[in-house]
């Protein structure tokens, strides 16, 4: 643990791949805090010590995929399905604004049974209701024109991890009906239109080898997403990637630290899946340079089915005990809770000012 360690050691910059890829694989304790205190210093230098809050709401386990990772795969039939209805997810996100959020985060899989006229029908309405709130939509692979209606609908964010940036272990985590150049087109085209961009990757992942999170980096670099989502893989009983081991805590914390020196202003979110690996995993997450927690507004009786790994936490919560859980937890190590929309520092309407 960080306590512990008497002596930090400071580090220079990093720029180099050699420089990365050395960060990427130490198992030093004294370097892993260095790197942790630099992302610290960095990330405060755009956004202080405030956490932003985002309200996740799950609104569909259906999905057409069948990516070898996810517990959400079409071929799991041991999963129950649900969808939530209009007037449900509605009802969500009145939940998440008088908690005080600014932020609805729609994720769902890739389900057919709303097709763009229905997102459009749902981001409308949410639209409507909370003119000045943010949205982000999170519900994977579509062509432009339909990223461009459901901007036109009131959507401003958009997540879509690359989960690798590397093509041939992409293929060894997806069947070949996906490819990577399709999801790179696809966060291409999302920055193209204005839209706040989310990327990110899995760490940990069956085959994956440094040079694969080297390779993530450097994407990320050159895409230049406002923000990233990194969190372990965990294994799902029910995927062909049940027997393969989580990734590894320490090893996730420093490609958030490196995330955030190589890209200081994005917004980069503890992830639940950081927190189901370690009891205080989103917290060390925050201490190594991510700003961002997403507390789950779904309702309580669809969480455990969100099941995209094993022993997710926050399943049996209400939203206002995740919202006021989390905020006594970033308090306890330092971090204050803004619950503002929290676009990436220095974006404008039409872009990143600066
Ligand atoms: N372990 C960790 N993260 C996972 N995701 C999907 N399956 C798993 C898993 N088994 C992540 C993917 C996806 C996000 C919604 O959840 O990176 O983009
Ligand atoms: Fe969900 Fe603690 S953050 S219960």
């Amino acid at each position: 643990m960080p306590e512990t360690i008497t002596e930090i050691r400071e580090i220079p910059a990093i720029k180099t791949d050699s420089e990365i890829l050395h960060f990427i694989t130490t198992e030093d304790p004294h370097e892993a805090e260095g790197l942790f205190a630099a992302a610290r210093k960095v990330r405060s230098e755009h956004y202080r010590n405030e956490v932003y809050f985002r309200g996740l709401v799950e609104f569909t386990n259906y999905c057409k995929n069948d990516c070898y990772y996810c517990g959400l795969r079409r071929s799991n039939a041991g999963v129950g399905r649900y969808r939530l209805s209009l007037d449900e997810i509605l009802r969500s996100c009145q939940i998440g604004d008088t908690l005080g959020f600014k932020t609805f985060v729609l994720q769902g899989g890739e389900d057919p049974y709303f097709p763009d006229d229905r997102v459009v029908e749902i981001l409308r309405a949410i639209r409507g209701a909370y003119p000045d709130h943010a949205i982000t939509l999170s519900i994977g692979e579509r062509p432009r024109e339909s990223y461009e209606a459901f901007f036109k609908a009131g959507a401003n964010r958009y997540l879509l991890r690359h989960e690798s940036a590397c093509e041939e272990h992409y293929a060894m985590m997806h069947p070949a009906s996906m490819s990577l150049a399709a999801r790179k087109g696809c966060l291409y085209t999302l920055n193209s239109i204005g839209y706040q961009v989310g990327a990110g990757f899995m760490v940990g992942t069956p085959f994956q080898k440094p040079e694969h999170l080297l390779e993530d980096l450097r994407f990320l670099r050159d895409l230049q997403p406002h923000m990233i989502g990194i969190g372990p893989f965990i294994p799902q009983a029910d995927t062909p990637f049940r027997n393969y081991p989580a990734g590894a805590l320490e090893q996730t914390l420093r490609m958030v630290a490196l995330a955030r020196l190589l890209l200081p202003k994005a917004l980069i979110p503890a992830t639940t899946a950081l927190g189901t690996i370690s009891p205080v995993g989103r917290e060390r997450g925050l201490m190594a340079g991510a700003n961002v927690v997403m507390p789950n507004l779904s309702p309580k009786e669809v969480r455990k089915l969100y099941a995209l790994y094993d022993n997710k936490i926050c399943t049996g919560d209400e939203a206002a005990e995740c919202r006021y859980c989390m905020e006594g937890r970033i308090r306890n190590f330092g971090f204050v809770p803004n619950m503002g929309r929290g676009d990436a520092a220095g974006w404008t309407a039409s872009g990143l000012s600066s």
